[in-house]
């Protein structure tokens, strides 16, 4: 209960440096008995007045080892507190790391961003004190008044035994309010992660909060959440502050005890002055380390409460990892694919389609009929689809998410960008690659010129790529594409929403592309889809219809009534430009 065997389990390593605590909080104990009799022999025999300059020199000597030895067992304790809180700091941010790495593409769908981070900055640090401070005082706040109590019983057994049964109504305290401080702050820790989100949320989307002016109503908002949190930010401070009054209470009343009956056995004539004066200076220590793991133990109980939410994530289901390679023969099928993200409400109703291998075949469809989500099934972000979908003839869900990344290329409308500079971005898609091949790409994409006149390769993108216009992202996440050289490659509204030069510049690298790869293109704009092989046309849902440009034309369907209301929109737009 006080110990939470998992943790230690997780964080085998500490094992020897909260030993090794132990042992030196120890040894310093031990010196601090040999220095408190060498005085109290000296007080007694100074009482005695048979005390000589000899007596004085010999504790003066016992003092100044005693205090040596102490001060060298703290900085080794000390050091021993700081590995065992690097190794858990290490081992736990690495285990959260791969276990998102594990979890894959899709683990935002079981956790959110926001809380991993906390858990793996705040949370982890949280348990440095659980490791470095709480678990060796743990027990050595056990061995401490057990040695003492060895040592006095050769003293005065009766303030020995008194002495060492008033210890443990320390521990009985802490545990009265365990339960209790353990609801208690699983509350704040779910407080303060959704503080934390909101905060993080409301940061991102600070600029359209400012646009529309919605800035005050999310700061009040954001008040009320931050009042909450230092509301049972203050109850956990009561609570803590109340035990530990307790505690301090227990302590010194029992330290007041053995005093009281050290000075009592003395008249009673039941023990030697030296004896008396050695308990009472020892008998404040009995209570010392058990008081210092009670404080302890609520920054522990802290970080066992974060500990928990760390083991949540480490504890989510991972799909096991799939072996099958993506065969050389890479015609993708979908036969008869239903997909929903919530119950009740199917966005795919059992769709047919063939992306046979070096084939360029375009998607369409009004915006919300399930274009992307198609594009997520073959990604592999989609797993619950129900239906076929298969790579050569293997099940898509089968293969291996590493084999399935070689092969499948993603580009979307969104692709990230990392803050960095452009040579580590592009060289995400070819670790390989050289910069005469770097050039060489960005030079198809008309970017090359931009970048000789900015700092070549070495051109800073800030985060988020805020420093690029949105045509030159999208050239650069389909040079970073391009060099991926897969045999598959999916463009998903590649060029919605950018200039008429940058979205020619990059159609012209898609159709090239599809000369050689298998294309999938899904595309909002006809006239970027009339020379694919193929092209399905989506309806809420559903394959409406399918087959080359001009055969959809002649079908006079959806299709062409899409591409009328289109043209006539583009011939309008070319002649008000004339005019
Ligand atoms: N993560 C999600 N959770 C729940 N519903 C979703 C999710 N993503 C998409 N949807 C729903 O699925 C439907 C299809 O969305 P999808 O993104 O596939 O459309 P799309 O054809 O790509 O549209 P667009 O052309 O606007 O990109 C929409 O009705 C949408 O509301
Ligand atoms: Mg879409």
């Amino acid at each position: 209960m006080m110990i939470n065997k998992r943790l230690i389990q997780t964080v085998s390593e500490s094992k020897k440096y909260i030993a090794g605590n132990v042992i030196l909080q120890w040894l310093s104990l031990a010196a601090n008995i040999g220095m408190m009799a060498a005085i109290s022999v000296l007080l007694a025999r100074l009482f005695e007045r048979k005390a000589d300059s000899a007596d004085l020199l010999l504790t003066a000597a016992a003092a100044v080892v005693a205090v040596i030895i102490r001060f060298m067992c703290t900085v080794g304790a000390s050091r021993m507190g700081y590995l065992s809180s690097k190794a858990v700091k290490k081992i736990l941010r690495e285990k959260i790391y791969k276990k998102l790495l594990r979890l894959g593409t899709s683990y935002s769908e079981k956790i959110k961003t926001s809380e991993v981070v906390q858990m793996a900055v705040e949370g982890v640090d949280q348990l440095e004190t659980y490791f470095g401070a709480y678990l060796p005082q743990f027990f050595y706040a056990m061995l401490a008044p057990l040695t003492l109590f060895a040592v006095l019983s050769f003293v005065n057994v009766l303030c020995a035994i008194v002495l060492l049964l008033c210890v443990p109504l320390i521990p009985v305290a802490i545990a009265a309010v365990q339960t209790w401080a353990k609801k208690l702050l699983s509350k704040y820790w779910g407080q303060y992660t959704a503080l934390g989100d909101t905060f993080l949320e409301n940061l991102q989307g600070l600029t359209t909060l400012k646009i529309y002016q919605a800035d005050d109503f999310k700061n009040k908002e954001m008040n009320e959440e931050a009042e909450k949190f230092r509301r049972i930010t203050m109850k956990v401070l009561t609570m803590q502050l109340n035990s530990i009054t307790i505690m301090d209470l227990i302590a010194y009343g029992g330290a007041a005890l053995g005093v009281i009956l050290a000075a009592t056995q003395y008249a009673a004539g039941n023990v030697s002055l030296a004896g008396c004066l050695l308990i009472i200076l020892l008998s404040a220590d009995f209570f010392i380390p058990m008081r210092l793991l009670g404080s302890f133990f609520h920054i522990a109980m802290n970080g066992m409460a974060a500990s928990e939410k760390i083991f949540r994530l480490l504890d989510l289901p991972e799909s096991e990892t799939k072996t099958e390679m993506v065969p050389a023969d890479c015609t993708i099928k979908c036969e008869n694919v239903h997909f929903s993200y919530e119950e009740d409400r199917e966005i795919l109703h059992g769709i047919y389609m063939t992306f046979p291998r070096g084939s360029f075949t375009s998607i369409v469809g009004e915006s919300g009929c399930g274009k992307s989500t198609i594009s997520a099934i073959l990604m592999g972000r989609n797993k619950e689809y129900g239906g076929a979908v298969t790579v050569g003839g293997k099940e898509l869900r089968e293969l291996s998410e590493t084999s399935l990344m070689e092969n499948f290329t993603y580009v979307s409308h969104q692709s990230y960008l990392f803050k960095g500079t452009i040579r580590d971005n592009l060289l995400m898609g070819s670790p390989a690659a050289t910069d005469e091949q770097l050039w060489e790409v960005l030079e198809r994409v008309n970017m090359a010129d931009f970048l000789r006149s900015e700092n070549g390769l070495d051109t800073l993108l800030s985060e988020k790529a805020s420093n690029f216009s949105g045509g030159q992202c999208q050239r650069l996440a389909l040079v970073r594409a391009l060099l991926h050289d897969s045999p598959v490659y999916i463009f998903d509204e590649a060029t919605s929403n950018i200039d008429v030069e940058s979205e020619n510049d990059i159609m012209r690298q898609i159709r090239a592309l599809a000369k050689t790869k298998t294309v999938i293109l899904i595309s909002h704009r006809l006239a970027n889809v009339t020379d694919s092989d193929n092209i399905y046309v989506m309806d809420n849902g559903n394959v409406a219809e399918s087959g080359s440009h001009s055969r959809l034309l002649e079908q006079n369907g959806c299709y062409a009534k899409l591409w009328n209301a289109q043209q006539s929109l583009e011939t309008y737009g070319k002649e008000k430009e004339q005019a």
